[in-house]
């Protein structure tokens, strides 16, 4: 597509692994740019958030229907700069990022019709353009025209000490360091390896390796290429 075919603008989407710093990075860009943000990776953890809530039991999560998942009613209301994630029209936040969520969302990231039952709605808050999306299929499923594609990546000992860092944990202290790259890992290889929308770099997507990069660095990378493209 186009990009003067979308009326707010062209369409821009991060992809790559767990704590690669995807979701903040997107959220400034599209700050700096007067765009909306779309967090993908909140609509798996909202659908994780609706089963655990519910009467089904994790042992049949797998068999349900993509009817069943849009039983959860997860929705997105337009914000000032981005989408509240809602669960049966009631907005969810602090406790899409649980343990309990985050262990389980790669395996519901995994199943088919979970995948499907949210596409529309992704499709949907880009329809009109002016987006910065951030996951793992932003770039070859959800927006495969999207007009200025990035993939990026850092050291996973880097990646596990951000997270550290963002949940306010000691990164000096080297057993929270190793656990916390092992569960990033753990998330990565589930979602890489699965057969539907695994994560992968999308054709045309540009490679930005973030280990060493300072925040605003890696910001003003992204914001320096959708200037060289002319997108702006
Ligand atoms: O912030 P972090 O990278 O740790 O995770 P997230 O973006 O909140 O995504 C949580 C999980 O949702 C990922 O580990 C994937 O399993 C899944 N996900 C996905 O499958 N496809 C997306 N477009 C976004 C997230």
């Amino acid at each position: 597509m186009r990009v003067d075919s979308r009326r707010e603008g062209p369409i821009i989407t991060l992809d790559g692994p767990a704590g690669s710093g995807k979701s903040s990075t997107a959220k400034a860009v599209a700050k700096r740019l007067g765009f909306r943000h779309l967090d993908s990776g909140a609509l798996y953890r909202a659908l994780t958030l609706g089963l655990l809530r519910s009467s089904v039991v994790e042992a049949d999560w797998e068999s349900l229907s993509e009817q069943g998942f849009t039983n959860l009613d997860i929705n997105l209301e337009t914000s000032k700069n981005g989408f509240q994630v809602l669960i049966g029209g009631e907005a969810v936040d602090s406790e899409l990022r649980t343990p309990g969520v985050t262990d389980r969302v790669s395996f519901v990231a995994s199943l088919p019709a979970s995948r499907q039952s949210i596409l529309g709605l992704q499709r949907k808050a880009g329809e009109d353009g002016g987006l910065v999306a951030d996951g793992r299929d932003m770039g070859t499923v959800v927006f495969p025209h999207a007009e200025l594609k990035i993939y990026l990546i850092a050291d996973l000992e880097e990646r596990a000490m951000r997270r550290l860092r963002q949940i306010g944990q000691d990164c000096s202290d080297d057993f929270e360091l190793a656990r916390q790259a092992s569960a990033l890992n753990t998330r990565d290889q589930s979602d890489s390896q699965r057969t539907i929308s695994p994560l992968k770099k999308a054709s045309g997507a540009i490679e930005l390796d973030t280990t060493g990069l300072a925040f605003e660095e890696q910001v003003q990378a992204i914001v320096d290429l959708a200037h060289r493209l002319t997108l702006l």
